[in-house]
């Protein structure tokens, strides 16, 4: 496994697959887990050079505070590439990412930026635009896998790619679950115990609404999950969502020929977790 942390070894290194291998890329902020695993796994069955890179993205961070208690595991994270056969891993610092000047660039995703997650974590997806744009312009891949744990990220992507006609094809992978159902995330490990227990509460409700879905109203779903949620002690909601999955607009009533997805955001006390399921 190769290690890069600056931008000109890690392009000689890899001109020398560039014309007859293609490049399966994942771009990550590192501590990485089993749901991160899982897109390297989905990228080496479709590529024949698997690049993964680890930078903890100051833009795209809207509190302070997140960037600094970010989970930061290089020396784990390569030891477990290591072990799932990454070929080459891109850590660089945020200087040679930005240099002096650590700043977003302004990004239009026709709405989808505005939905959801946008709604609540200012500049957010100009952070996300900014550093994988630039990171795509790095390492040049064929392929790049985005997990739909951030569903708004994955179609954020896929419209920029599309908006600035960059000849990479998008892959979505499916959510990694603890056993529990938890939807893996780096920030599992800053929970308590206590809301560790909790938080299978959230998946769990949310496959019950996907049930209730069927035969009720938007309306209903989303006023039968706030009513749990409120009678929980540990977990807040900030969201609940039905959407169109490609506008990502709230729906008032089903349509039969359009794919609708889920979208819930909840605090576990100071730990935000997100999680989504196709309905
Ligand atoms: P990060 O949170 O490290 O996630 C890296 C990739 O792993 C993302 O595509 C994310 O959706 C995916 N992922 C995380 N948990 C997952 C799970 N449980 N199942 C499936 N996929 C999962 O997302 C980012 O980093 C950053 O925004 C990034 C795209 C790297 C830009 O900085």
């Amino acid at each position: 496994m190769f290690v890069f942390n600056d931008i000109k070894n890690l392009q000689q290194h890899l001109l020398t697959f560039n014309n007859d291998k293609s490049i399966g890329f994942v771009p990550t902020m590192g501590a990485l887990h089993q749901g991160h695993l899982s897109l390297i796994k989905k990228a080496q069955e479709k590529s024949d050079i698997v690049v993964v890179s680890i930078f903890v993205n100051p833009t795209q961070f809207d509190k302070p505070e997140d960037l600094v208690k970010y989970p930061r595991t290089l020396e784990n994270d390569l030891k477990l590439l290591e072990s799932v056969n990454c070929n080459v891993v891109f850590a660089p610092t945020a200087k040679e990412i930005y240099g002096d000047k650590i700043t977003s660039k302004s990004f239009t995703f026709d709405g989808l930026e505005h939905q959801m997650e946008g709604k609540f974590r200012d500049g957010h997806f100009d952070g996300v635009g900014t550093i994988v744009k630039r990171l795509f312009e790095i390492v040049k891949p064929t392929n790049a896998y985005f997990g739909e744990k951030d569903f708004q990220q994955l179609q954020i992507i896929k419209k920029m790619v599309e908006n600035h006609s960059i000849p990479i094809n998008i892959v979505g992978c499916e959510i990694f679950r603890e056993e529990d159902g938890l939807a893996m995330s780096s920030r599992n490990t800053r929970l308590t115990d206590e809301h560790r227990l909790a938080a299978p509460f959230i998946y769990k409700t949310i496959k019950k609404a996907r049930k209730k879905f069927k035969k009720n109203a938007p309306e209903k779903v989303i006023s039968w999950v706030k009513k749990k949620f409120k009678k929980h002690p540990l977990l807040k909601l900030e969201y609940f969502e039905i959407a169109d999955e490609k506008t990502l607009k709230t729906i008032k009533k089903k349509d039969d020929d359009k794919r609708y997805r889920a979208f819930i955001a909840v605090f576990a006390g100071e730990i935000r977790l997100i999680d989504n399921i196709k309905l």
